[in-house]
Order: C-alpha cells, then structure tokens, then sequence
C-alpha cells in the first residue's frame, strides 16, 4: 500500500500553548486510519494543519509524496498572503482551498452546517470546486440514494434535521466533491448510539466501495477503533501509541483509558 498522507514531526502552538509536538502520522492509500484522545488532546488541531487552516511550526506534512505544509523559518506563515506573493519559506505550503483541490475534504467538529439553508444549498455549497452543473446534479442524485433521508429532505431548512441527520449531510456535502482523502473530525459527537454505528456504517461504505481513505479523529474510541485499521493514541499533544487499531483494542493501557475496562 502506498502512503497517501505522511506527517513528519509536526508542531502546533496558539500563542504559549503547544497544542502538537512533533507529531507523526502515516495514513495509506485506501484504509481507515483513527486518531484517538480525550478533550483537548490536540485532535482537531491536527486535521486543521493538515487543511492548512493552523500553521505548523516544525516538520511537514506530505500529501501523494509532495509536501502540503512546512515550517517556516520563523514558525509564522502568512496564510492568506496573495498567491504568487509567498515568501520563499512558504513556497512549499499551500493554501486551504489548493489542498481542497487535490482531493481532501475536510468535515469539521460539531458539523458546522448552514442552519437556515435547504439540504440542497448545503450540498451546493460543497461543489464549490466543480465547475459543471450537470456533474454537480448528479452529485447530489448520488448523495440522495446514498443517504436517503437527505434526498426526502432535500427542500427542508437544515436546521429542521435531526443531529445524525446533520451529520450525514456535512458527510454528504464533503463528499460533493470527490475527495481521494476525507478527515472526520468526531462525526459521532453528541448523537446516540444507534446513530453513531449508522454513520460508521456509512463511512465503512464510502471507504470500500469509493475507495475514500479515511482519517477519523474520536472520543468515542471503542467505536473508531473497531471501524479502523491502524489506529494513534494522543495524550497533551503527544502520539504516545500507535498500532494496529486491532492491538489498540486489546492493549491494557487503552483499555484502562478509553475504553472503561
Ligand atoms: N484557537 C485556539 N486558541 C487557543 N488555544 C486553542 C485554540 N484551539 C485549541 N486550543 C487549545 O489547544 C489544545 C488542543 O485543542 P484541540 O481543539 O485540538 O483538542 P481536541 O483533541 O480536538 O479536543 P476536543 O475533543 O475537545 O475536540 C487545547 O488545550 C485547546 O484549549
Ligand atoms: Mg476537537
């Protein structure tokens, strides 16, 4: 299996707080890949780096063997520099929307949804990269066949769905645009239990039938554990384990720390 996305020794900090410390990751071409660790551990920080919507401070990040993100010189980077007027220590990192472009999508904690538009607009919102209106209709078709409650609900204001419901169309929605890679940021967050093994089930399609590679970030470890393949354990910023998520499961201190037994 090739490697689709490698992090080599990343940090991030806001202000005085290291939220990562050289943290390392490899995800292959084609498996479900989990991040498990409790509030604050660093979680989201680090699939906002790999979107380049927080900026490292160490390391790089490589995506289909080129290099998405690194560390400058100085540890600061000017994001929303215009394109074209990079300075020479940013030439190697791309913009948010460049790394949306080659195939990461990217579906946010807490689902980030537009409350007051229609399923439909949501979904709209993700072809933003395509620029085909016809491909964009069948987009959706797809998405209504893959998540029918979505397609029955195509008209209704988001804010009228319920919880999981949201959370299959911020799936959906990041879907719309074809990802190689999709990053999770906790999509069981705040839903029941029955809710949370439909949307594993969803995702375990989308990983075997599309071929999506997956990087799932969880709480809720028993769950990612067992949707996984390979699975990292992040403590205060720090991978302190990874292994097969098969190990993880039956490995003491895991046990002990995450999984109540
Ligand atoms: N914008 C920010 N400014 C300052 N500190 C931040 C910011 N975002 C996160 N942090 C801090 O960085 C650390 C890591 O936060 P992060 O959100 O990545 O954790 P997490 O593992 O996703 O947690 P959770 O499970 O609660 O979502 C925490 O100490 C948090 O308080
Ligand atoms: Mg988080």
């Amino acid at each position: 299996m090739s490697e689709l996305l490698t992090i080599d020794s990343i940090s991030v900090s806001y202000g005085n707080i290291k939220a990562l410390r050289n943290v390392s990751v490899h995800v292959d071409q084609g498996d479900i890949v989990c991040l498990i660790g409790a509030n604050g551990a660093g979680k989201s920080t680090l699939l906002k780096a790999i979107v380049g919507l927080e900026p490292i401070t160490t390391g790089t990040i490589s995506y289909q063997g080129n290099i998405i993100a690194q560390a400058s010189a100085s540890g600061v980077k000017k994001r929303f520099a215009l394109p074209g007027r990079r300075s020479a220590s940013d030439s190697n990192t791309l913009r948010t929307d460049e790394i949306a472009g080659r195939g990461v999508a990217l579906v946010p904690e807490g689902r980030r949804v537009f409350a007051d538009m229609t399923v439909e607009e949501n979904l709209d919102m993700g072809a933003f990269l395509i620029r085909d209106d016809d491909k964009i209709s069948r987009k959706k078709e797809e998405m209504y066949d893959f998540f029918p409650i979505l397609g029955a609900r195509r008209k209704q204001k988001t804010r009228s769905l319920s919880g999981g419901e949201q959370q299959m169309m911020a799936i959906a929605r990041a879907l719309m645009s074809s990802p190689r890679l999709l990053l999770l940021d906790e999509p069981g967050l705040g839903l029941a239990p029955l809710i949370i093994q439909d949307i594993f089930e969803k995702i375990a399609i989308i990983n075997r039938e599309e071929g999506v590679t997956v990087f799932l970030v969880e709480q809720n470890a028993r769950m990612a554990l067992k949707a996984s393949k390979q699975g990292y354990v992040m403590e205060n910023g720090v991978v302190v384990l990874s292994d097969l998520s098969a190990n993880l499961l039956e490995n003491e201190k895991v046990k002990a720390a995450y999984l109540g037994e």
